[in-house]
Order: C-alpha cells, then sequence, then structure tokens
C-alpha cells in the first residue's frame, strides 16, 4: 500500500539547526518509497493562533494554512521533529500542531528529537508524546533522537557523523514500526 507521511517540523528560530534532520528523515523515508512532505511553519508563514484551520470560512483560509491543511489530511501518518527548549517543545511546533485536529484523527504518529547537546532531546519525548495523544494522533513506542544535531548532519540534511551506520539501524527500526502502524491503521480507516 502506498503511504504518504508529513515530517512536521516546527522552529522558526534564526539560523535554526533542526531543518538539517528533518531533511535527514524527509529524504531517507523516500529512500524507502514512501511519499514524504516536510511541514515548515517558517515556509507556510504560520502566524500565531488567532483561528484553527476549522474556523475560516470555506476557502478564506491563509495560503500557508491551506497548504499545510492539505498535506496533513492526504497523509497517513506523522513524524513529528522536536527540538528541547527548556525540556519542552518549540512554541513553534505547538503553534502549528494546535491549528489542526480532524487531519490527524486515527493516524499514527512518530517521535524524532534532537539537541545540539549529548542527549538528543530526549527529555521533550515525553510532553511531546501526551499532547500527540490528545491531537489524536497515538505515538508508537519507537522513537530517534539526534544528539550534537550541529556537527552530526551537514546543510543538505545529510548524516556526516561517524557512527552513521549504527544510526542508520535505528533509522530502520524506527522507520518499519511507523510504517507498520500507518498500514493497519490506513486499512481500517478504509473499511
Ligand atoms: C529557548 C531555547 C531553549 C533551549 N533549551 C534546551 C534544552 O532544554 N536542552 C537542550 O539540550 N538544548 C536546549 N537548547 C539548545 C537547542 O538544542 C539548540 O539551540 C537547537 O539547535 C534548537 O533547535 P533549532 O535550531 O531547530 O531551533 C535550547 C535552545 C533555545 C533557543
Amino acid at each position: 500500500m502506498s503511504l504518504k507521511i508529513s515530517i512536521i517540523y516546527g522552529s522558526t528560530r534564526d539560523g535554526r539547526l533542526g531543518i538539517r534532520f528533518a531533511k535527514y528523515l524527509k529524504n531517507e523515508f523516500i529512500n524507502r518509497n514512501i511519499e514524504a512532505v516536510l511541514i515548515d511553519p517558517l515556509e507556510n508563514n504560520l502566524e500565531t493562533l488567532t483561528k484553527r484551520y476549522s474556523d475560516y470560512d470555506s476557502n478564506s483560509a491563509p495560503n500557508g494554512l491551506e497548504n499545510i491543511h492539505q498535506e496533513l489530511e492526504s497523509s497517513d501518518a506523522f513524524v513529528i521533529v522536536s527540538a528541547e527548549y527548556n525540556h519542552f517543545m518549540p512554541p513553534a511546533l505547538v503553534n502549528l500542531l494546535n491549528h489542526f485536529y480532524a487531519e490527524y484523527q486515527r493516524k499514527p504518529s512518530a517521535v524524532a528529537t534532537y539537541s545540539v547537546s549529548p542527549f538528543g532531546g530526549v527529555r521533550v519525548s515525553s510532553p511531546l508524546r501526551s499532547f500527540l495523544a490528545q491531537l489524536g494522533m497515538p505515538p508508537i513506542s519507537s522513537m530517534i533522537h539526534a544528539p550534537f544535531v550541529n556537527k552530526n548532519f551537514n546543510n543538505e540534511g545529510e548524516r556526516i557523523s561517524e557512527d552513521k551506520d549504527e544510526r542508520q539501524k535505528e533509522f530502520i527500526k524506527f522507520a518499519e514500526e511507523i510504517e507498520w502502524y500507518a498500514n493497519a491503521l490506513k486499512t481500517a480507516r478504509n473499511k
């Protein structure tokens, strides 16, 4: 079954680094014949929430919001790429996710965190997983954490770390699990 996965990235910070990890994930899923798209609040000029997407009259939502809606609506799963800002999610990620709701229902999510420290943003996983469950996209058990995102990835989204073969095995486990749930829930939704 063909699958589409949205890679949702949520930093709008000047000089943001996580875009490297988000690009890496997108490219890796494309290499597995998944239709992977990157959702970026900066590229879509997403403003601070004044109305959820569903509160706009039809055809009146701003272009960026409409674009994100279309991508999420047609996705079978979501990979949430999060930094750790004081052990919590970046505000731009929370803002982006809160604009939508119906688009997520009965579709799985997976957590991918990163940081410039050795911890790889792992401490944001718990609050993020609670948030995703409430949004209606239950998080899978597997997660992926990327430490030293500034050194281990280049601007093109290539992993350039010495341990890249070992890390590739982690990615494959992560990808196989989210794809399994995406297929299973897509089959169930289509019934
Ligand atoms: C407001 C703020 C809070 C941060 N808090 C943490 C933190 O709690 N733990 C951590 O490992 N790094 C922390 N960092 C460093 C981030 O890991 C680093 O800046 C990372 O590049 C942020 O992702 P971004 O570049 O995609 O915005 C923080 C950075 C900012 C700007």
